[in-house]
């Protein structure tokens, strides 16, 4: 599947395997370049599945 700009312009890929870079210090973005290692990112712990909140709320 292409990655686009949100004006439709496809970005270029030059790995066959890609992830996203979700830490936003990658050179290479929007692909992950393996610096979120370097600037030790984290996520936020798992949300809960809004299937098993009392009223289903997301
Ligand atoms: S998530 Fe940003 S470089 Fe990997």
């Amino acid at each position: 599947m292409p990655i686009v700009t949100p004006t439709g312009e496809p970005v270029p890929r030059r790995r066959k395997t890609v992830a996203l870079c979700r830490c936003g210090a990658s050179t290479i973005k929007p692909y992950c370049d393996g610096t979120h290692k370097l600037i030790n990112f984290r996520t936020e712990p798992d949300l809960p599945d809004p299937a098993d909140l009392p009223d289903g709320r997301q």
